[in-house]
């Protein structure tokens, strides 16, 4: 369906506001049963996650015999210059307070395409000592994997496309939407759809 108010040129929703809070859901009781009764630091990847952490730190928080103590923690990571061109050594900043040795981590990015975030994170906290660590995302491009890192727990599936909204940006746009829209051609600046 496309997004209402741009008659279906440039921007194409994905997923609405329900689905994605459906998912949220559904991601957060598979966490719950996996980690029930033991702590868990939840690690966010800014920006583009700063939604769905909040979403999911919230959702866990409400499903019954879950984490015993969750914490919320957020690393930095920036891929992209200006283009859609993912990096292969993404830049990634911790908060130099963290502290992960021996503690379980849950890596919790809005969207994985090639792997190489979530893969260098995966990897920091090993070395900075976690005693586990998982990958959790709200959507999976799985056409677009360049390296092999596992997803332990994964969303919504979306297409070989560059998409936008809940979080995810082009050059800084559109993060705010609720929903989820590809953009088609993303050197055309489309009209914001409603979520
Ligand atoms: P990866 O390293 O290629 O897996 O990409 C992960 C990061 O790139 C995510 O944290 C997003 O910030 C960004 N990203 C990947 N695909 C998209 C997209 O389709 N739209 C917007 N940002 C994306
Ligand atoms: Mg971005």
């Amino acid at each position: 369906m496309n997004a209402p108010g741009i008659a279906g040129r440039d921007l194409q929703r994905l997923y609405g506001r329900e689905e994605i809070e459906a998912a949220v859901a559904g991601l957060a009781r598979a966490i719950a049963g996996d980690y029930s009764g033991r702590p868990l630091v939840l690690l966010g990847v800014l920006k583009a996650a700063l939604y769905f952490t909040a979403d999911l730190a919230r959702a866990l928080s409400v499903v019954p015999d879950g984490p015993r103590a969750l914490s919320v923690d957020y690393a930095w990571a920036s891929s992209y210059g200006r283009g859609t061109e993912s990096n292969a050594s993404p830049r990634v900043t911790f908060d130099p307070a963290a502290r992960f040795e021996g503690r379980d981590v849950l890596i919790a990015d809005t969207i994985v395409d090639t792997g190489w975030t979530l893969a260098t994170i995966r990897s920091d906290l090993y070395r900075r000592g976690a005693a586990t660590v998982r990958q959790c995302v709200l959507f999976d491009k799985p056409s677009g994997r360049r390296t092999e890192v596992p997803v332990d727990y994964a969303g919504l599936p979306v297409p070989a496309a560059f998409v936008v909204g809940y979080g995810l940006d082009y050059q800084e746009e559109y993060r705010t939407m609720s929903c989820l829209a590809s953009l088609k051609d993303p050197e055309r600046k489309p009209t914001v759809p409603s979520s």
